[in-house]
């Protein structure tokens, strides 16, 4: 995953009428990962789904399940997501009591661990635990809802992680969720992103396939620009 990059729809802005149509829409037009973003109305103000629709889109879904909990408290629901078909699973440290504990139990059912940094949440958070990681993800808005703009901080902060990740020698993936768009995915890919989350930007479109594959590419030239840049130095 540290080669090329990803991109992860997010099934927020789904219809969600025809869930398993948009799942295997967004399969067909590129898409790497899906998205799939899980709210409580307690660790964020907002109601998503749960463990039963991710059962119930695995069979449609030929590509990862990349599972977003922003849920608090998060540990009971993680072997029902693996049991549910997750790929991977990231969680916010402010809803685990033990962030390393819950690291574990999401290796222990076999998925990949992801830890979730909101925008006011520090790089410290990382300290101890980033080796045991095979994701970090940047909250470039406030966890809640689709269709925010996306917060320019997230950029130095990728930047700071990307240094981070590259010195610890590991392919950890780098993803980053929240107001992604065409425009802004080469600044993001500049920064060092390699997964970037999508929602409105691609179930709003009428052809997934050409801003999937728009998004990608600007990402794609902002990473070769920063690898370009690096190696000059
Ligand atoms: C926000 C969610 C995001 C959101 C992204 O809490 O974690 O995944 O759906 O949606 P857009 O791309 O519309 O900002
Ligand atoms: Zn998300």
């Amino acid at each position: 995953m540290s080669d090329g990059i990803k991109l992860a729809p997010s099934l927020l802005s789904a219809d969600f009428a025809r869930l398993g149509d948009e799942v295997r829409a967004v399969a067909a037009a590129g898409a790497d990962l899906l998205h799939f973003d899980v709210m409580d109305n307690h660790y964020v103000p907002n109601l998503t789904v749960g463990p039963l629709i991710c059962s119930a889109i695995k069979p449609h879904c030929p590509i990862p399940i990349d599972v977003h909990l922003m849920v608090k408290p998060v540990d009971r629901l993680i072997p029902d997501f693996a049991a549910a078909g997750a790929r991977i699973i990231t969680f916010h440290p402010e809803a685990s009591e033990h962030v390393h504990r819950t690291i574990g139990l999401i290796k222990s059912h076999g998925c990949l661990a992801g830890l979730a940094l909101n925008p006011a949440t520090p790089l410290t958070t990382l300290d101890h635990v980033l080796e045991d990681l095979d994701l970090v993800l940047v909250m470039s808005v406030n966890p809640g809802f689709g269709g925010q703009s996306f917060i320019s901080s997230a950029l130095p902060k990728l930047e700071a992680i990307r240094r981070r990740i590259d010195e610890s020698g590991r392919a950890i993936m780098l993803e980053v969720d929240g107001g992604v768009k065409i425009d802004n995915a080469a600044a993001i890919g500049a920064a060092g992103a390699d997964v970037l989350v999508a929602g409105s930007a691609v179930f709003g479109q009428p052809d997934y396939q050409s801003v999937i594959t728009a998004i990608r590419s600007a990402a794609q030239n902002g990473q070769a620009s920063r690898r370009a840049t690096a190696s000059a130095a």
